[in-house]
């Protein structure tokens, strides 16, 4: 069923696909952090987005109306635009590693940036769904939702940490071992986005992978566990993930925008969830018309991913509390005047 839906997901998330069988196509998308190294792939991605009607790019960067020009080139629909009433807004404005630094070490840069975009997100489109790239995921998430509380526009459906590159991640080292074509592995990871918490179920692999060594399953685990790292070693001081990270989060993008269209979608994302201990963590979920239509859990663990898991819990419980601690201890937050549901753009496409 998992599988027969995935590859439903897949086949409808081919950029190239010149029709799309949505039964909405005018969403108003917004990318804040659009001239970064994530920022600018992934709007080059979603202008290609047939379900997309106007693509709006904020930046401090200097070279962002530069960008803002450059894409408003490529003969595509989405028309480039402003910050209000979006449908989507996804944030990947703060810094990256550098090599050495964990994704908690960017927790006293970041944080103050996702903290101002929540208040902004509470103003200006509070009923919007809001995918979070920004690290460290696992704090940024708690720390976004705080804010949104305390505003009194807080929709635990709506807001959404981008996990899907360990997903992406998962399936394309799993493909290599197995000598499967990747796009058609889907191997659920659970748990948040750093180190240990990232927890991959290849047990739950469909279609199954062929029977490895639990030497081999640990090593693969490690290596999705680890391969943010990879990249940023790689880059040497230059960044972290960003084409990667733009694939991954142009299908997370489009698979809410199916979902909001009335086609739901499963995909993994780090959300507030009873599953475990951690007030927020990361599983399949069904996307729907409303954000978050069902929480499917994780399922049956091995003996290996239940130990994983339980080192992951603890981990995130400090992450979750680091992100709520740094909300109260900020006091100054005006709940917004109003909260209006987004108004469709009224160009719609045929
Ligand atoms: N979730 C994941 O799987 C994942 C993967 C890779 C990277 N990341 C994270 O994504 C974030 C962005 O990475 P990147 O490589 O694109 O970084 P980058 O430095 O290339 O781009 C960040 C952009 O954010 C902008 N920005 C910073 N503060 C801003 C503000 N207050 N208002 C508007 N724009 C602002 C900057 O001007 C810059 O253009 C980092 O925190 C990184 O760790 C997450």
């Amino acid at each position: 069923m998992f599988q027969r839906f995935l590859r439903f997901t897949m086949k409808c998330q081919n950029p190239a696909k010149k029709f799309s069988t949505a039964t909405q196509n005018n969403f108003k998308v917004c990318v804040i952090g659009s001239a970064g190294g994530i920022g600018q792939p992934l709007c080059l991605l979603l202008k290609q987005e047939l379900m997309i009607t106007y693509l709006n790019l904020y930046d401090i960067a200097k070279v962002n109306p530069g960008v803002n020009v450059d894409l408003s080139h490529v003969n595509t629909t989405p028309i480039v635009q402003a910050f209000t009433g979006c449908n989507v807004v996804v944030i990947t404005a703060g810094m990256p590693r550098k090599p050495g630094m964990s994704r908690e070490d960017l927790f006293g840069a970041n944080a103050a940036v996702v903290y101002g975009f929540a208040c902004a997100v509470a103003c200006f489109s509070p009923c919007a769904l809001v995918a979070i790239v920004t690290n460290p995921l696992n704090s940024m998430v708690p720390v976004f939702s705080e804010v949104l509380m305390r505003c009194g526009c807080y929709d635990p459906c709506k807001i959404f940490g981008v996990t899907t590159l360990d997903l992406v991640r998962a399936s394309t080292f799993a493909g290599q071992i197995s000598c499967a074509d990747p796009s058609y592995l889907d191997i659920p990871v659970i748990g948040g986005h750093a180190g240990k918490t990232i927890v991959p179920l290849l047990s739950q692999s469909r279609p199954p992978l062929p029977s490895m060594t639990q030497e081999d399953i640990q090593k693969l685990t490690v290596r999705i566990q680890e391969a943010g790292t990879e990249v940023v070693k790689a880059k040497a001081g230059e960044g972290s993930a960003t084409l990667s990270m733009a694939f991954a989060a142009a299908r997370f993008v489009r698979s809410l925008l199916k979902g909001l269209s009335g086609e739901p979608v499963i995909e993994c994302a780090y959300v507030r969830s009873c599953a475990t201990d951690a007030a927020y963590f990361a599983n399949p979920l069904v996307l729907g018309r409303y954000g978050i239509e069902r929480n499917l859990g994780y399922g049956k663990l091995n003996a290996y991913e239940g130990k994983q898991l339980q080192e992951a819990v603890p981990i995130l419980v400090k992450n979750i509390e680091d992100g709520v601690k740094y909300v109260i201890q900020k006091a100054d937050i005006k709940p917004p005047t109003k909260c209006e549901p987004p108004k469709p753009p009224s160009k719609t496409k045929g």
